[in-house]
């Protein structure tokens, strides 16, 4: 199995997200519980990337539309909630979405190994 560097482990911290790149796509490294999680950096709903997020307790909010995800699993929390942080009435949540439906973040595996983070490669 091929393996790439992606991070020291120091860089990878509980409570905030480290953007590197890879493979051709940005991803995002987070310490959850002391385990490291990558997704991709990269909301579903419009493209735009996550990592200026806001991150709490293993989850990140998108800083465009308030969308939140969890940051191991990728599954989508929060769909279209609010637009430069004000929140969105109900009503208004599926205009804004453009009708695109709740998506998860696409994970990636990784593993820490000797002070650094390796992309697991099939
Ligand atoms: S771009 Fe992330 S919620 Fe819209």
């Amino acid at each position: 199995m091929d393996r790439v560097k992606l991070a020291d482990s120091a860089e990878v911290r509980e409570g905030a997200v480290h953007a590197v790149k890879a493979e051709g796509r940005s991803i995002l490294l987070s310490r959850v519980g002391g385990k490291v999680c990558a997704v991709e950096n990269r909301c579903p709903h419009f493209g735009l990337p996550l990592a200026r997020g806001k991150v709490a307790d293993g989850t990140i909010r998108c800083p465009f539309h308030g969308s939140r995800f969890d940051l191991c699993s990728g599954e989508n929390l929060d769909w279209v909630k609010s637009v430069g942080g004000l929140p969105l009435p109900e009503w208004s949540r599926g205009l804004v979405a453009l009708g695109k439906q709740p998506t998860p973040l696409r994970r990636f595996e990784v593993n820490e190994e000797n002070g650094a983070v390796f992309l697991q490669q099939p």
